[in-house]
């Protein structure tokens, strides 16, 4: 059974979980959204598509938006999606958003997961300390297998996101009317050392270098790769990010998050790594 996992990813929790899936559940593609942006459509051959990205603002990032617009599933499958957080399903309409996605596109999300991890959104909110940091992800390891064995079972578990409405009503605000001013709030301190890897990180190539220094264009997706990916820990968001410790998954390294930026699909197991088809 061929299974192909999609994935967003700034901070590496859900690059983690998504090859944590992978390596559990056989032949397995993984592909990262960033390389799809500009493909008009995106067809997949698998007999069991996955989703896995972050909440952002109690819903779906705009990213993952655009490509499930963009998704066209050949034949039908088994739909999963996993959604990584710094709370819980109780705070989120990802999963009801993105079920309503599938249903206007006459497509069906089969089931749905919440994984609580840590959250990446320092203006709200400092890195708990270290022994609780490390308490949360083993946690969220062990919500893994359960998550696994379900979607290897194709159950159409659904995991319930009981205030959603509001919750939606929040993240439709967010991604109108803050998201497009969001770039203004960066900025850069006298630390940078102008080594490019803001730019080099960011999922939707939104930086561009001028005079050593970062810019910020306008189709920020306000997921802070590049906050916390900056060596030199030189950028700040807004007023509530100065002094506080940066953070990505222990388990994923820089170059990984770098490297998913291209779209490279990679394969599991023992599978030949072949791409799936993108039509343009
Ligand atoms: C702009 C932004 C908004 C976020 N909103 C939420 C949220 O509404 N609820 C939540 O639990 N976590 C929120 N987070 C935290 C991330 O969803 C969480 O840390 C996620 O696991 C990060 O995944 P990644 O490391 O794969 O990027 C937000 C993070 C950012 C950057």
């Amino acid at each position: 059974m061929e299974h192909t996992i999609y994935y967003f990813s700034a901070t590496g929790n859900s690059l983690h979980v998504a090859r944590t899936l992978a390596g559990k559940l056989g032949p397995c593609q993984l592909v990262s959204l960033s390389g799809l942006t500009e493909l008009p459509q995106v067809t997949v051959a698998a007999d069991v598509v996955g989703l896995v990205f972050p909440t952002r603002y109690f819903g779906l990032p705009p990213l993952v938006r655009s490509f499930v617009e963009r998704l066209v599933l050949e034949k039908p499958v088994y739909t999963f999606a996993a959604v990584t957080s710094g709370s819980n399903r109780h705070f989120s309409s990802a999963l009801v958003q993105l079920a309503a996605l599938f249903q206007q596109k006459g497509q069906h999300l089969d089931a749905g997961f919440h994984v609580d991890m840590i959250s990446s959104y320092l203006p709200l909110s400092a890195l708990p300390p270290e022994p609780k940091l490390q308490a949360r992800l083993i946690r969220a390891d062990r919500q893994l297998e359960r998550i696994a064995a379900a979607i290897q079972k194709r159950e159409p578990v659904m995991e319930a996101e009981h205030f959603w409405p509001v919750f939606a009503a929040i993240n439709h605000y967010w991604r109108k009317q803050l998201l497009p001013q969001s770039y203004r709030k960066f900025y850069t301190t006298g630390t940078c050392s102008s080594c490019g890897s803001c730019a080099t990180l960011c999922p939707v190539r939104n930086i561009r270098m001028q005079h050593g220094k970062p810019v910020w264009q306008e189709q920020c997706q306000e997921c802070l790769a590049c906050l916390h990916g900056c060596p030199s820990q030189s950028i700040e968001f807004g007023a509530r990010t100065a002094g506080k410790k940066r953070y990505r998954h222990p388990a994923v390294t820089a170059a990984e998050l770098m490297a998913a930026k291209s779209g490279a699909a990679r394969s599991s197991q023992n599978t030949e790594q072949s791409e799936p088809s993108y039509e343009s």
